[in-house]
């Protein structure tokens, strides 16, 4: 592609909204205009910005204050940084350092003309990757799922682009974990090179900057599930460590003898395990919710249960085994009408719909960075602010404290008081990277176009000869199920990497309980995501196909 969106940068100018730009930027310390200038630099990526404003910024625009206003936007609060960015503000926006090499450029103009077109080319070969390859294509309409331009997505993903076992690799694993766009992987090279320290601590550059950084990411986190608060966001390693993290605190101090913890069928071992320790040790039952046939939850069943013994529903809020979407909100609002607290697992949700804790009213929801694109090691819990605030701390050290005498310690207040120690301050700044990617794709779109490849999926798969999908449920996520007659399941997973380079699930998916209901004791799941096409489904397609075949 040429650089065709010199175009809408064109049309901008034309319309005369430059000169407002640069009027704009004059006055600078506007907060109103530094957010104007946020969302005009906001839609480009580092390498285009410096490409187009390079050869388009008039030579009369004061310059001086352009960049001037640039730096403020990216440390509105004035902190030193020593000429280097936040990088909470980072996202789709050049660095200070790329910046100042374009506007104040120490290269002769004929020579700056013969570099661009050159670094133009590179910039637009397909073995190159910037942040945001999909924003450049002037014509991606992504609510039509014939022109979402997956190839252009795919380019933001370095590791979709190899050779595993002599095939084009084909990652259907994703939700065991999802690859990591160029915009994470950049983040976080950025912020070891630049502003690493550990944060709340000391009083220099780097912690300010490395504070501001993890705290932003916070807010970004705040801001994508909709919580009220930012104190609402303990950042923890995944999930799994969540949901421990809950059963170790509201569980110890509220569960008493005789009480009772709802959970489901559909739960993953990461939503059974801590609930069942935790049962035993304080005498409480665990009920679960039974499913039907097809990997649904028996809502009548889950009613049957409830009672003013419930002291907590902890459930799925995606299934990871059929894709089976729960009925959340109806679940919450019938365990609220018993004052029971409710735990949402939003692992496999967090990729594939929008969620809106306030709107769900639940009092916790949990997820892992790595299913959504972000680093390993680092995952979410929300809690409401009034249930954050009665709850125990979980583990002691350091930052969760107040102070410290060998007496007594005085606790912070949450999130500090649920973060003891040095927290993962490089991933948590990957995980707000990944969610301004996933944000600027728009979750809708993503999920509209999975469920055509998993609708696309299961038709064709359904077609092959002693292939039985396991668990039809009408509302699910863009993971499918399904066993070979005659074949074991590892071995297919086996040959499908050997044979065609295609990475999936083939066992039981840490959720036992959920397969065997259905009858099996593992299943071979492909799972996809919006850099995932029907070129590759048709290959999955064709290559069980061979193996059933082979028989
Ligand atoms: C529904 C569900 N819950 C919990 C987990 C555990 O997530 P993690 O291993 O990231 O802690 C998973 C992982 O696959 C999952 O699918």
């Amino acid at each position: 592609m040429s650089i065709e969106n010199q175009q809408s940068f064109a049309s901008f100018l034309d319309a005369g909204n430059w000169n407002g730009y640069a009027d704009n930027a004059n006055i600078g310390s506007e907060w109103a205009d530094i957010s104007r200038l946020r969302e005009i630099a906001g839609g480009f990526c580092p390498e285009e910005a410096r490409q187009i404003a390079t050869q388009l910024i008039p030579d009369d625009v004061n310059l001086e204050s352009v960049y001037a206003s640039f730096a403020q936007l990216q440390n509105p609060l004035g902190i030193s940084t020593g000429g280097l960015v936040l990088p909470d503000f980072q996202a789709g926006l050049p660095f200070t350092d790329d910046l100042s090499k374009l506007f104040f450029p120490d290269v002769q103009d004929s020579t700056k003309k013969s570099d661009l077109s050159s670094a133009a080319q590179n910039q637009f070969a397909d073995n190159t990757y910037s942040d945001y390859s999909f924003l450049r294509d002037q014509e991606f309409n992504y609510n039509n799922r014939d022109v979402f331009d997956v190839q252009s997505i795919r380019k933001d993903f370095p590791i979709l682009h190899q050779k595993v076992n002599g095939k084009d690799l084909i990652w259907f694993d994703n939700a065991a974990t999802t690859q990591k766009p160029s915009h994470v992987i950049n983040t976080l090279t950025r912020f070891y090179q630049q502003d690493n320290s550990n944060i709340h601590r000391a009083a220099h550059t780097l912690a300010a900057r490395s504070t501001d950084a993890y705290e932003g990411a916070r807010e970004k986190v705040k801001d994508f599930i909709h919580a009220s608060s930012p104190d609402e966001i303990v950042f923890v390693r995944g999930t799994t460590e969540g949901i421990n993290l809950v059963a170790q605190t509201y569980g110890r101090k509220y569960i008493q003898e005789g009480d009772e913890i709802i959970i489901s069928t559909l739960d993953h071992h990461a939503n059974i395990v801590p609930w069942q320790q935790l049962a035993k040790e304080k005498k409480a039952k665990l009920l679960v919710i039974p499913i039907n046939d097809n990997g649904e939850i028996i809502l009548e069943e889950y009613e049957r249960l409830l009672s003013p013994r419930t002291k907590i529903v902890s459930i799925s809020h995606v299934n990871n085994t059929f894709g089976t979407i729960l009925p959340v909100k109806t679940m919450i609002d019938l365990a609220k009408r018993y004052g029971a607290r409710v735990l949402i697992d939003g692992a496999q949700s967090i990729a594939h719909t929008p969620v809106d804790v306030q709107e769900l009213g639940c009092d916790f929801f949990v997820f892992s960075g790595h299913k959504i694109y972000a680093p390993n090691g680092i995952g979410v819990v929300y809690g409401k602010k009034e249930v954050l605030d009665i709850l125990p701390p979980w583990q002691g050290g350091g930052n969760m404290i107040q102070d410290v005498t060998f007496e007594e310690t005085i606790f912070n207040g949450p999130p500090a008081r649920f973060e003891a120690g040095t927290p993962n301050v490089a991933d948590a700044v990957g995980l707000g990277a990944a969610l301004d990617y996933v944000s600027r794709v728009g979750l809708i779109n993503i999920s509209k176009y999975e469920h055509y490849l998993t609708e696309y999926a299961r038709e064709h798969l359904a077609k092959i000869d002693g292939l039985r999908l396991i668990g039809n449920p009408r509302e699910r996520v863009s993971v499918v199920s399904f066993v070979l007659k005659d074949v074991p399941t590892p071995e297919v997973g086996r040959l499908l990497d050997k044979e065609a380079g295609i990475a999936l699930r083939a066992g039981h998916h840490c959720a036992q309980p959920s397969l065997r209901r259905l009858g099996v004791e593992a299943t071979v799941r492909p799972s996809f995501s919006f850099y995932n096409t029907t070129d590759e489904i048709d290959k999955l397609v064709h290559a069980v196909r061979k193996i059933q075949s082979n028989r």
